[in-house]
């Protein structure tokens, strides 16, 4: 049964209103850390607004140094393809800040995804604190698919929420390209879920989801519900719209 306990929900007039409150907030926890900071990025349009936005606006305001990058999925392409995650978070932010290169932990889309998957779990197990073995990110970003779907759990794969591995291999239902992607457990164990969410077009799903709860149990979204960290939905008005 999909259920979102409880979560904080902002809504914004514009892409940039909302990138200057994830830029914020992603400020306040990094520089207030006493540990390296570990952030899972997204791919998606909604991350590349804010990953410009933080490279023009936020080159001394934070960090950079201080924060290990991972991400939550990646599409099965060479880091070099315009289709990868990797590419869009290099172009847009990791190229324009001041970041130790041993801080960024790109999946490998140009591997053999299942020895990706299993490569990448062991890499974030060395990396990120565990409790009960479950790896505990400081922060992880979530886009929303128009079918609800997050990081790559897609809704015909909502097995992936309860999985017992970090990572596992997911296939994109309509293009059946493979991806690499966190899994729902390791996601509700963050201490903070940032959902950010903008456009006409996602407008029905937010409304299922966050108005209409009685529509959202087949969404992997609604399955996102942090265990002990917090969960806040940015969304622009746009998005917003039905609620
Ligand atoms: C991906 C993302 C995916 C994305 C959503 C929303 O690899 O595509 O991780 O989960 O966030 O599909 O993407 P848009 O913001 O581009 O609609």
């Amino acid at each position: 049964m999909g259920f979102i306990v409880s979560c904080d929900v902002k809504v914004f007039k514009s892409i940039d209103d909302l990138s200057y409150y994830f830029a914020e907030l992603l400020m306040n926890e990094v520089n207030s850390a006493k540990h390296l900071f570990n952030f899972v990025l997204s791919g998606g349009s909604t991350p590349k607004n804010i990953f410009n936005f933080l490279a023009i606006n936020y080159q001394t305001k934070i960090n950079w140094n201080r924060i290990n990058f991972f991400w939550g999925d990646e599409r099965c392409v060479p880091p070099d393809n315009d289709e990868s995650n990797y590419k869009l978070a290099f172009d847009n932010l990791l190229s324009k800040v001041n970041i130790p290169v041993e801080n960024v932990h790109r999946i490998f889309g140009e591997a053999i995804p299942e020895v990706e998957a299993d490569r990448y779990s062991e890499l974030i197990k060395k990396n990120v604190p565990l409790e009960n073995g479950i790896p505990i990110f400081d922060m992880i970003m979530l886009g929303l698919g128009v079918d609800g779907h997050i990081a790559s759990i897609f809704p015909d794969q909502l097995n992936l929420i309860n999985a017992n591995t970090i990572c596992a291999v997911a296939i994109h239902p309509s293009s059946n390209q493979k991806r690499i992607t966190l899994t729902g457990k390791v996601i509700n164990s963050s201490k903070n879920i940032v959902s950010v969410v903008t456009g006409e077009k996602k407008s029905k799903v937010v409304y299922d989801i966050l108005g209409n709860k009685y529509n959202s149990n087949e969404y992997p979204a609604s399955m996102i519900s942090p265990i002990n960290g917090k969960l806040i939905w940015l969304i622009d008005q746009s998005a917003a719209s039905l609620l």
